[in-house]
């Protein structure tokens, strides 16, 4: 039986950065928990959106398009925003943050085309918290 989750709790249970925990599962997709600070990795996902929520601090997202022109969105607590599927994307987060993403049960965090993944990131489909 589910029982209610709060996110207080789950964000407050772990420390590690770039390496998300999955809260729960709506269908097949799961909502997952991240604590992040710095720069990701460039990545695409070529067949799934990727959803985010900030729950605190700031995200900043840069995205790439089809004809290389990058630009960076930049979210603020409550802020959301979904990456299209097939677009090139490097969350960063100079002051740190937390959030949530949406999508679908076994998504990679580095996607489907990467670059070299440095040793601060966490290349994994989620952790149970
Ligand atoms: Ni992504």
């Amino acid at each position: 039986m589910s029982e209610p989750i709060s996110l207080t709790a789950a964000l407050a249970s772990f420390d590690a950065l770039w390496s998300p925990r999955i809260v729960t599962s709506v269908n097949d997709y799961d909502v997952r928990i991240a604590k992040v600070r710095g720069e990701y990795v460039w990545h695409t996902h070529d067949d799934t959106d990727e959803f985010f929520l900030v729950l605190d601090g700031e995200l900043q997202i840069a995205l790439r398009d089809s004809a290389d022109e990058e630009r960076v969105v930049a979210l603020a607590r409550g802020d959301l925003f979904t990456v299209p599927r097939g677009v090139a994307h490097k969350p960063m987060s100079p002051g740190g943050a937390a959030i949530l993403m949406f999508e679908p049960t076994g998504t990679l965090t580095v996607g489907d085309r990467h670059d070299d993944v440095p040793d601060h990131v966490d290349a994994t489909t989620g952790h149970r918290l």
